[in-house]
């Protein structure tokens, strides 16, 4: 069974096809987008030797012309260079503005290849085609696409919605164990911030869902873009509510940053991580209850995630410079840090003015150095 979510943006507005099979309708779904019969798919080197022929063979069923933009894997290509490598080859297929660009990959592909569209002669449309379970519940949907500097994750970057997001769960049999991990503690997310039954769904689920039972990986992407969708749709450009999606990603980003964003963390491992040392941090602060936070992390421990900074490579941190590193994100104000904290399971909200000196103070209780 396929199921589309609507993204009610307006004149943005859009669709997020989810199923088994989905790829095959490619071509028929695309092709009303498109003006010309031919669109360039960006792709990465594994998911291109994977998946690349059978999205080809659906698109050219279509009548539409593929032109491959093949690109390294990997959180280094979504940098300054990968940017002005991939720019440059779409500038070579001379696409024009009625062009249509599709991304077929993870989030890597999706945010660089979709930031490419936003700036490429000042904005062409770009289709969605996730491949990775982070990218089909979290990055395809919403538009915010980015590049990494040598200052931090995602600091350059563009909110440019995509036509059409199409999450075929099919791929998703090809993606190693612990990307699968990585991208179900985006699922967790969902759960923690805005839906108890959810999270208790997944409590009881969530084996299924990493071992790929067609019907509970069906509901657990389908129930997080939903959830997504309905924030994206309040709350485009992040200037409230929007904030709540990055549960977790506050502290996740400073261990990433430590890390240096390679394969000893990945963006999925830091988000479980700093999830659950987010509903710590509540519980310190008195703002939940001490077994809401436990509960949360044992639903993530039991996912194979991390939870504690003594399980993160790289560990012991120092408390100072993962509190640099947090006085670097977007949502950092004169100084002072915002964090997504919760007053229970489910009951996310933004903290604005948190005192770095509290951070640190209880980072050191969770084992970082001084
Ligand atoms: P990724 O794109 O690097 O993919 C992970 C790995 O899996 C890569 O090596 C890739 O080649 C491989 N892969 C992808 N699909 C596969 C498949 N079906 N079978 C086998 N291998 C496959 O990483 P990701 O976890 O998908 O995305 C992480 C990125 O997403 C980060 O840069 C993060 O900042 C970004 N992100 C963006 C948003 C947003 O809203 N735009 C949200 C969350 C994360
Ligand atoms: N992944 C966070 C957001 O889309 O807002």
């Amino acid at each position: 069974m396929t199921r589309a979510v609507a993204v009610g943006l307006g004149e943005r507005a859009y669709e997020v096809v989810i199923g088994h099979g989905v790829l095959a309708e490619a071509g028929r779904r695309i092709a009303p987008l498109l003006k010309h019969k031919r669109t360039a798919v960006v792709s990465d080197e594994t998911v291109w030797a994977l998946h690349g022929a059978r999205l080809t063979a659906a698109l050219e069923q279509a009548g539409i012309a593929v032109s491959p933009v093949v690109i390294p894997p990997g959180e280094q290509t979504k940098s300054f260079a990968g940017l002005a490598d991939l720019t440059d080859r779409l500038l070579a297929l001379e696409l024009d503005r009625g062009d249509v660009i599709t991304a077929f990959g993870g989030g890597v592909v999706g945010d660089l290849a979709g930031f490419a569209a936003a700036i490429y002669k000042r904005g062409i449309d770009f289709v969605q085609v996730p491949t990775t379970l982070l990218a089909q519940v979290d990055s395809s949907v919403g538009g915010k696409t980015a590049i990494d500097t040598a200052r931090g994750k995602n600091l350059m970057g563009a909110f440019h919605q995509p036509r059409l997001v199409l999450a075929d769960l099919d791929v998703l049999a090809t993606l190693p164990e612990r990307e699968m991990r990585a991208g179900y503690a985006e699922v967790i997310k969902y759960g923690l911030l805005g839906d108890f039954g959810f999270f208790e769904w997944l409590e009881a689920n969530g084996a299924k869902v990493l071992a790929r039972d067609p019907q509970a990986l069906a509901h657990a992407v389908a129930r997080s873009v939903e959830m997504k969708a309905e924030i994206v749709g309040e709350d485009e450009t992040e200037q409230g509510r929007r904030a709540l999606l990055n549960l977790g990603h506050t502290f996740g980003h400073a261990l990433e940053a430590e890390t240096g964003y390679g394969e000893a963390l990945l963006h999925g491992e830091a988000v479980a991580a700093g999830q659950a040392i987010a509903m710590r941090f509540s519980a310190a602060l008195g703002l939940c209850r001490t077994q809401d936070a436990t509960r949360a992390e044992q639903a993530i421990a039991a996912a194979g995630l991390p939870t504690r900074l003594s399980e993160v490579a790289g560990h012991p941190f120092k408390a100072a410079a993962l509190v640099r590193h947090m006085a670097q994100d977007k949502k950092a104000e004169g100084g002072r840090l915002t964090f997504i904290l919760a007053r229970g399971i489910g009951e996310s909200f933004v903290a604005r003015d948190i005192d770095p000196g509290a951070v640190t103070e209880f980072l050191l209780g969770e084992g970082a150095l001084p």
